[in-house]
């Protein structure tokens, strides 16, 4: 593709860009007040409660195996005191932002082969994290089921040559990165960064998104690049899911050195990541759910 083919390339995906929905108006306002200290539980109860689909699913989530609780969480105020502010964010910004795509699939992308492989990312992301006592575990987590988004927006507003690139990626035994590139100019992560920026999310979204095949590139919150990048290559290896190709790159030195990852280290933390997996079924049903 030469420059002017390119230029033309990304003045279509920003015409398609205008069309994305913006995120709820109780996303965003939740968004906002988490971020504010003075907000308190019953504040932050108040504005999701107004939407009810929302309520739901979001109480689905937090009575989840996956948080393993012996009760029954029965509303939002009591989740939000149980779970914390950070993870009631991030659950109504996932549910949110899941809610936006739907559209056909085709056989060569499979939609619960490539949501289960950003549950499997996020999920580790939040295992890597936790490892090297990183802000925002929660965070972590949020990134790595965001961080493939750009594929989403390809996959229904321009499924035609997303069909393409895949299979250009199969075919020439090349990554769907760098197959998006040769077929539509751009790459999910470019794509996913205009995506946060519409949708104003956090810079560690943004990071993860924008920075996870790049994280030395990545000026603002180089860790979470790296936390994304990695646990990415650690659930391809690992074989779980589809997100558009079966290349596995190796860990970078900076990864390996950041996370302390050697055979026997890198080992326990699939172990741990098999076990967590079992626990998230409520996250890899989600979409099925809606
Ligand atoms: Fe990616
Ligand atoms: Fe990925």
């Amino acid at each position: 593709m030469d420059q002017k083919e390119q230029e033309e390339a990304i003045n279509k995906i920003l015409g398609k860009m205008k069309a994305l929905p913006t995120l709820s108006l109780v996303v965003a306002k939740v968004i906002q007040v988490v971020s504010n200290p003075l907000t308190s539980a019953s504040d932050l109860s108040k504005i999701i409660t107004v939407d009810q689909a929302l309520t739901a699913k979001v109480l689905r989530l937090a009575n989840s195996a996956f948080y393993g609780f012996p009760f029954r969480i029965k509303n939002i105020t009591q989740a939000v005191s149980i779970l914390g502010f950070d993870t009631i964010r991030n659950l109504a910004l996932t549910v949110s932002v899941y809610k936006v795509f739907t559209g056909e699939q085709d056989a060569s992308f499979s939609h619960q082969d490539f949501w289960k492989h950003c549950v499997a990312v996020a999920i580790c992301a939040s295992l890597l994290a936790k490892k090297i006592k990183y802000k925002s575990p929660e965070g972590a987590f949020t990134a790595g089921l965001l961080h493939d988004i750009g594929k989403n927006f390809f996959d229904q507003y321009m499924h035609k040559e997303y069909i393409e690139a895949l299979r250009l990626s199969e075919e020439k035994n090349i990554s769907i990165y760098q197959a998006e590139q040769e077929t539509l100019g751009i790459d999910h992560t470019k794509v996913g960064t205009l995506m946060v920026e519409k949708w104003n999310l956090p810079p560690e979204l943004r990071a993860g998104v924008g920075s996870h095949h790049q994280p030395e590139m990545e000026k603002e919150e180089p860790v979470m690049a790296h936390i994304i990048n990695v646990a990415d290559i650690i659930c391809k290896k690992k074989g779980i899911g589809f997100a558009g190709d079966n290349m596995v790159g190796p860990i970078s030195r900076e990864g390996k050195e950041l996370f302390a990852l050697d055979e026997t280290t890198e080992a326990d933390l699939m172990a741990q990541l098999d076990r967590e997996l079992k626990e998230a079924e409520a996250f890899v049903n989600m979409p099925q759910q809606a």
